[in-house]
């Protein structure tokens, strides 16, 4: 294991150097205000208690940690699943949105808005808000309400409100719906809570975010511990923003255990994967790795799976790329959609695209009769079937 010099994971402004909070001026006090309430959260017994008691009885934790034998014996070595498939919502987002929507009500907020790709942190968080009986908001790229439609009527059921952003304002995905959010916010932040969906953005988020997100690796080392008496050899996980791959990751950053972040490579060559293609800049309040061309203009990027398709990654994925603590690699549209299929096939377990991409690494990996490896099975695959259909019919 490559150890780093500085030890990730504190609620710190920055990871190594990247992260920071490069916004206008007109956000930087709703983020202080932000930040002075993250720091009171794990003091905060009442608070933690809610959280729990909704993460367990309303959301379904801890998930299991599943041993797929028939996908183990096909590449000859122990693979469990982390099923965030099965919290309700049907993806890891729902940790992250009960913890912010909570944070919100406790900074006496009355307004909640989101930005969502996949529909995933959407839905998340206009379930989250009609429990606790806030009013919500979703930004969501045109393209993506094209392609989630699932998504969009579950959020609409919720009682949420979803803002399509156009084509105008850059592809129609997920970038141009955080830049929406973040412009909102800027104007309403008094009465509004802005609840980011993954471990990007300015600071506090990528703390905030991984801490609400980290129950996932805790539940996953205590697991693998009692089901094999070791700790696993290697960990997957795709990578969007980043918060399901960081939310496994974290409980094992001190242990020699290889942590392997999976981003989405689009049709292959030309299209990037921002770590593995990306080069270091600013975007959208932190600096981190991104898609750039050489005049810093921000390139698309471009997948199948909506919740990757996203120019950013977290500040603390960079850092820990660059300290060699965590590696990236990519996978394209074609070879997602055959993991996609062979989880269905071999496990039942149909995956979310975005998922898919992990088990799409699971199967080009060399590994040994010893090696144990945990995947985090970031959400289920419902949202995905007609465009899946799609796709294989156009194969045909
Ligand atoms: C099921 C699922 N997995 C992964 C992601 C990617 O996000 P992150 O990298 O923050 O986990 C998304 C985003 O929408 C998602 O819906």
């Amino acid at each position: 294991m490559k150890a780093c010099s500085q030890s990730s994971g504190q609620p710190s402004r920055q990871f190594g150097t990247f992260g920071g909070t490069f916004v206008p001026e007109t956000l930087m006090q709703a983020l202080a205000e932000l930040e002075h309430a993250y720091l009171t959260l794990e003091g905060d017994l009442p608070f933690q208690e809610q959280l729990s008691h909704y993460l367990k009885d309303y959301a379904g934790r801890p998930t299991p940690l599943y041993f797929a034998k028939n996908v183990s014996e096909k590449v000859g070595c122990m693979v469990y699943l982390k099923r965030e498939d099965l919290l309700h919502g049907g993806a890891h987002k729902t940790n992250n949105a009960l913890g912010q929507v909570l944070l919100a009500k406790k900074m006496r907020k009355t307004r909640i808005i989101a930005e969502t790709g996949a529909g995933q942190h959407g839905i998340a968080v206009a379930m989250a808000a009609a429990l606790l009986g806030m009013p919500a908001e979703v930004y969501m790229g045109v393209e993506d309400i094209e392609r989630q439609q699932l998504n969009v009527l579950r959020m609409q059921l919720c009682g949420a409100t979803v803002r399509p952003v156009e084509i105008r304002q850059g592809q129609g995905s997920l970038k141009d719906a955080v830049s929406e959010a973040l412009r909102d916010w800027a104007s309403h932040s008094a009465t509004t809570a802005y609840v980011l969906g993954s471990v990007a953005g300015p600071h506090p988020y990528p703390s905030l975010v991984r801490d609400f997100q980290k129950v996932i690796g805790i539940e996953a080392r205590q697991q693998i511990l009692a089901a094999e008496g070791r700790l696993p050899t290697k960990i997957l996980a795709c990578v969007g923003g980043g918060s399901n791959a960081i939310g496994i990751f974290h409980a094992f950053l001190q242990d020699d255990v290889a942590l392997i972040g999976i981003e989405a490579g689009g049709k292959g060559e030309k299209h990037g994967a921002t770590l593995s293609k990306g080069s270091v800049g600013i975007f959208q309040g932190a600096l981190s790795y991104v898609l750039q061309d050489d005049f810093g203009q921000i390139q698309e990027a471009h997948s199948i799976s909506a919740g990757l398709d996203y120019p950013g990654v977290g500040p603390e994925h960079a850092f820990l790329k660059t300290c060699g603590r965590a590696s990236y690699v990519s996978i394209t549209d074609d070879e997602a959609l055959l993991g996609f299929r062979m989880l269905a096939e071999l496990e039942g377990i149909i995956p979310a695209l975005e998922s898919a991409h992990a088990v799409a690494h699971l199967l080009r990996m060399k590994l040994s009769s010893n090696d144990i490896v945990i995947l985090n099975v970031s959400g289920r695959g419902d949202k995905d079937m007609l465009l899946v259909q799609k796709l294989l019919e156009e194969k045909r």
